[in-house]
């Protein structure tokens, strides 16, 4: 009988709202074991029962409340490190991680579109990872650096890739983005209640270029962009978690909406991905009544980690038009995490 895969994990700003989700998922986690949580100069060398304010609905772990906040800094004993810092931070520290010989799967925005840094969702571009190897050879890094994508991209990218065998061109999205998106504190009570803000910082560049990479061919240790041109706007709206993602699409093979509802919900991860722990059997489930999905009821579709699609119509403009449902906090950001460490490890043959 072989044994279970075992691995020490470092969370960076783990006292944040991405971090809570990570401590969250971490406590149940079968292969990795939280050795580190590291926090801003706020919360340094407080236990993190005291320095984090928690806000999910299950209760902080015990091992995770008594842990002493740690510095950002490499020195832990662990394989892994998990980042949920701000972009400008990352851009400093996850590279310093790497070269230390650490596997760095990140949420932040800071690396994304690096040519050598992959950008990868495992059940759509696991085979992305093989930029690794380039990443280790021009930056001589003993360790890696691997990132998700944008919490709203997410939503976007799985339907789109179930479509791309019809031929995906051109796309318009409009996106209606939970709270839990901003970070804590985020975004203040007086100005989202009764109220949709129409503008989201550079979140429409990242939905109208990270696509194009995770849905491109790797070829000759380089990504190949998708030829897919894509329009965003993006919303901030007083949900508490759950994006919601209206799509226009446009194919080159002009497909109607049963076969589209057939190519999404038959959709099904690559086989060296399928059996990891944050896989979903159906990583796209199909709502056909009139009113789905809805951020509240569908959410927690295969453990957050599903994205839920509805509203599958003809569109008299493009081909088709439907709605995406994405965890933004699971999917889009601490579950992807967890899978893309999960995917590397897989990827460099540990597990
Ligand atoms: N929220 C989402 O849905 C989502 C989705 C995808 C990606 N992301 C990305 O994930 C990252 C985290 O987002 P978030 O929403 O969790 O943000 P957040 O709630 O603002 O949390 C930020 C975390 O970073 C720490 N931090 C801040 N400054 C630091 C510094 N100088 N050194 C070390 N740690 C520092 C904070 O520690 P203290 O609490 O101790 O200050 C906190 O733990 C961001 O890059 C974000 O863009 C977020």
């Amino acid at each position: 009988m072989s044994l279970k895969p075992s691995f020490r994990v470092a969370v960076l700003g783990a006292t944040g709202m991405v971090g809570q989700w990570l401590v969250h998922l971490l406590d149940r986690h079968p292969w990795f074991r939280v050795v580190a949580l590291t926090g801003s100069d706020r919360s340094i060398g407080r236990p993190y029962g005291e320095a984090c304010r928690w806000l999910l609905s299950a209760p902080m772990p015990e091992w995770a409340a008594r842990m002493i906040v740690q510095p950002t800094e490499p020195g832990f004993d662990a394989e892994i490190v998990i980042s949920a810092l701000p972009s400008d931070i990352a851009r400093e520290v996850e590279p310093r991680f790497a070269a230390a010989g650490y596997l760095v799967a990140s949420n932040a925005s800071a690396y994304r579109m690096a040519a050598d840094v992959p950008l990868v969702m495992p059940d759509v571009n696991f085979d992305h990872l093989g930029l690794l190897q380039r990443q280790r050879e021009s930056r001589g890094w003993s360790g890696a650096l691997v990132t998700n994508p944008n919490c709203t991209t997410t939503a976007a990218v799985l339907p789109l890739k179930a479509l791309m065998p019809y031929g995906v061109q051109r796309v318009h999205l409009v996106s209606l983005q939970a709270l839990s998106g901003a970070g804590y504190p985020g975004v203040p009570a007086v100005e989202i209640a009764d109220n949709v803000l129409p503008y989201i910082p550079g979140e429409e560049e990242k939905l109208e270029t990270e696509p194009r990479k995770l849905l491109g061919q790797l070829r000759d240790g380089k990504v190949e962009e998708a030829p897919v041109r894509l329009s965003a706007q993006t919303n901030r709206v007083p949900t508490l978690d759950g994006h919601l993602v209206c799509l226009s699409v446009e194919l080159r093979e002009p497909i109607g909406p049963e076969e589209a509802v057939k190519a999404m919900a038959d959709y099904r991860p690559p086989e060296e991905v399928s059996d990891l722990p944050c896989a979903v059997a159906q990583p796209i489930v199909v709502r056909t009544e009139p009113d789905r999905p809805q951020p509240r009821l569908d959410r927690m579709v295969g453990g957050g980690m599903s994205v839920v699609v509805g509203r599958v119509q003809r569109c008299p403009v493009f081909t088709l038009k439907f709605v995406a449902l994405t965890h933004n906090t699971i999917r889009g950001a601490a579950g992807a995490a967890l899978f893309n460490a999960e995917a590397a490890l897989r990827w460099m043959g540990q597990v």
